[in-house]
C-alpha cells in the first residue's frame, strides 16, 4: 500500500492523513477484488522495517489498525471477506493483536475472499521462522533432512494454506520487492503502476489484471512447452 505518505505531502497534509485513507481504500479494493472474481488478496500493512519510523507514525498506524479491524468487520461479513495475517503477530502491541485476533475468528466462516495482512512481516523473517521450525522436527526425528523439498519450505511458512500469487501489483511506480513474499513469489507476474495507494481505485486494479491476463506465463520453460509451476525449472 504504497504512497499514502506522498499522497499527504502533495496537499500539504500530515503523513498520518496518507496512511487514513490508504486505510479507507482498504474497503475498496475488497469489494473491487470481489467484483474481479479475486479469491485471495494479501496486503502490505506493516513490515518489520516499519518499526524504525518515528514513535507517533507507528502508533498512529497501530491506531489506524485497530479501527479498521473493529469497524470493518460488518464490511467483511457483508461481503463474505474472511481475514487472515501473516507476520510475526504474537509482536504486535496488544490491544490490535487482540483485535485482530477476534476480527479473525469473526470472520472465518467467510468464502469469498480471502483477505491477508501482512502486518510485522518480513520476508526473511519468515524463511527464517520456517527454517526453524523444520530444523526442530529434523531434530525431534520427525523429519529427514533427505526429504527435505520446496514443498516442505512452502509448507512451513506462514502462507502455508494459500497459493503463491499470481499477480504483484506495487503502487506508487517503486521497483522493488521489499521484502515481501521472497520465497512465493518466484513466478508471481508483476504489475507497477505509478498511482499512489490512496488513489489506487477499482479501475486501476482493472488495468492491472488486464496487463496479467496479457502475459504469457513461462515458468522457465520455452513458449512451446509449458509446464505445470510444480514441474518449473
Ligand atoms: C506505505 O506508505 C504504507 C504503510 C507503511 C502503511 C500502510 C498502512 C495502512 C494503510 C493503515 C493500517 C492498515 C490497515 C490494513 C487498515 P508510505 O508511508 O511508505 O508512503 P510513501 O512511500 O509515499 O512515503
Amino acid at each position: 500500500m504504497d504512497g499514502n505518505g506522498r499522497w499527504a505531502k502533495e496537499r500539504g497534509w500530515p503523513r498520518l492523513k496518507g496512511h487514513e485513507q490508504g486505510a479507507l481504500n482498504v474497503e475498496r479494493i475488497c469489494e473491487a477484488c470481489i467484483d474481479e472474481g479475486v479469491e485471495f488478496l494479501t496486503l502490505y500493512a506493516f513490515s518489520t522495517e516499519n518499526w524504525k519510523r518515528p514513535a507517533h507514525e507507528v502508533a498512529g498506524l497501530m491506531l489506524l489498525l485497530e479501527r479498521f479491524l473493529s469497524e470493518k468487520v460488518a464490511m467483511m461479513n457483508r461481503n463474505g471477506v474472511r481475514l487472515t495475517a501473516i507476520g510475526r503477530i504474537a509482536d504486535l502491541p496488544g490491544p490490535a493483536r487482540k483485535r485482530l485476533e477476534r476480527a479473525i475468528g469473526e470472520t472465518a466462516h467467510n468464502t469469498r475472499l480471502t483477505l491477508t495482512l501482512a502486518l510485522n512481516y518480513g520476508g526473511r523473517d519468515e524463511i527464517v521462522d520456517a527454517v526453524r521450525s523444520i530444523a526442530a522436527e529434523v531434530g525431534e526425528r520427525k523429519l529427514d533432512p533427505s526429504q527435505i523439498s520446496a514443498e516442505t519450505i512452502s509448507n512451513h511458512l506462514y502462507t502455508r494454506t494459500m497459493p503463491d500469487p499470481d499477480l504483484l501489483i506495487r503502487t506508487s511506480g517503486e521497483m522493488r520487492i521489499s521484502n515481501f513474499l521472497l520465497w512465493q513469489l518466484s513466478y508471481t507476474e508483476i504489475h507497477v503502476t505509478r498511482k499512489l495507494w490512496p488513489d489506487f481505485g477499482a479501475e486501476d486494479l482493472h488495468a492491472a489484471i488486464l496487463d496479467y491476463a496479457s502475459r504469457d506465463r513461462r515458468y522457465g520453460s520455452s513458449v512451446e512447452n509449458l509446464p505445470s509451476p510444480s514441474n518449473a525449472s
